[in-house]
């Protein structure tokens, strides 16, 4: 089984990222060929400066391997890495109608935002089903945000598969990580770079003691019962085992509980948790060429995978020489 996911390199892993989504790829790695990539074509649509892209490709590949994604079994490389698969958004894009892209979601959301819309911003989901198609991946483990681009993709293999007549993609299944609550953030909305309000486990120990402090909670007096429903209580869950997380809320639930004292206890727990992939981390920073190593030698193998899938689309579109 292939298992297909991408990240976008557009700004720091946080909390969020770690339990939504890179906690479970590392896991999936047992389940079969694991290819992910650094999504750095797509950051384009957000990110306008080469240095940063470059850095936020690299502290992501750090993150990845300190977070357990194992280069000797699974694939990790670089989107830009492998420049066929714009080529093979541009045959897609060719029988993209352009009602399924005005659908969007998450394109609507940008431009409710007040996003200044441009081109790749739109063909965004175009890009994102060449990524699948060209692996002929099985699963694709995403957030639900991502959902309606993997149908997307699903529509786009079918289309392209009726145009001209022949099984060139199979469809993707989507496993949708919905069992995973959305994490959130210091302020209580969902957590994301978006709002400014992520906690990064690798922040060094006083700016994470530091923002784990600054998480906002009500102004309850510590002897009242406390809303347990408050971020401060959901973020410290993840780190606490089933006995302990009922313990603490019936504690809570009694009064006499200091968010203070709690949100100390919650520092302290995220640092043990990710105090041995920070060692790795920090271990891994300072060999920066076994960083390259990794990445050139997972698009060797995923260029081995796709290339197949890329010959037989030009050859069902008739592009090039036979
Ligand atoms: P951000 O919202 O910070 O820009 P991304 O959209 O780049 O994050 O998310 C990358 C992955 O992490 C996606 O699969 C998404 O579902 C997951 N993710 C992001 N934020 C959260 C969160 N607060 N809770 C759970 N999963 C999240
Ligand atoms: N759009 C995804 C996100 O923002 C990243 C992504 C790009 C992706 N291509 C992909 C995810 C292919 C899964 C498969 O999170």
């Amino acid at each position: 089984m292939r298992i297909l996911s991408g990240i976008q390199p557009s700004g720091e892993a946080h909390l969020g990222n770690y339990f939504g989504a890179m906690r479970q790829h590392v896991e999936l790695q047992a389940r079969g060929q694991g290819i992910y990539f650094v999504a750095d074509y797509h950051s384009l649509t957000s990110v306008r400066d080469a240095e940063l892209r470059r850095r936020l490709v690299r502290e992501l590949v750090l993150d990845y391997l300190a977070c357990g994604l194992d280069p000797r079994r699974s694939i990790l490389y670089r989107q830009s890495d492998l420049p066929e698969t714009c080529e093979l958004a541009w045959l897609l894009t060719t029988v993209t109608p352009m009602g399924l892209l005005q659908r969007a979601t998450s394109y609507k959301d940008k431009l409710a935002a007040g996003l200044q819309p441009d081109h790749g911003l739109f063909a965004y989901p175009v890009l994102m089903a060449a990524d699948i198609l060209q692996f002929a991946s099985d699963l694709v483990p995403v957030g639900q945000d991502q959902k309606q681009h993997l149908e997307m993709a699903r529509d786009l293999a079918v289309k392209f598969n009726q145009t001209y007549g022949r099984e060139v993609f199979p469809l993707p299944e989507p496993h949708i990580l919905e069992e995973v609550a959305v994490v959130p953030g210091s302020d209580g909305r969902k957590m994301s770079k978006t709002y400014d309000n992520t906690l990064r486990m690798f922040w060094p120990e006083k700016q994470l003691r530091k923002a784990v402090m600054a998480i906002v909670t009500d102004s309850t007096p510590v002897e009242a019962p406390k809303d347990t429903a408050q971020a401060l209580f959901q973020l410290w869950s993840l780190f606490a085992s089933k006995e302990e997380r009922d313990e603490m809320f019936a504690r809570a639930s009694k009064g006499g509980l200091g968010y203070g004292d709690l949100k100390k206890d919650l520092a302290e727990r995220v640092l043990r948790f990710f105090a041995p992939m920070r060692a790795l981390r920090e271990d891994l920073a300072r060999r920066p060429d076994e960083i390259e190593d990794v990445l050139r030698d997972g698009a060797r193998r995923a260029r081995e995978l796709a290339a197949p899938v890329w010959a037989a689309a030009r050859a069902a579109a008739g592009l090039g020489r036979h």
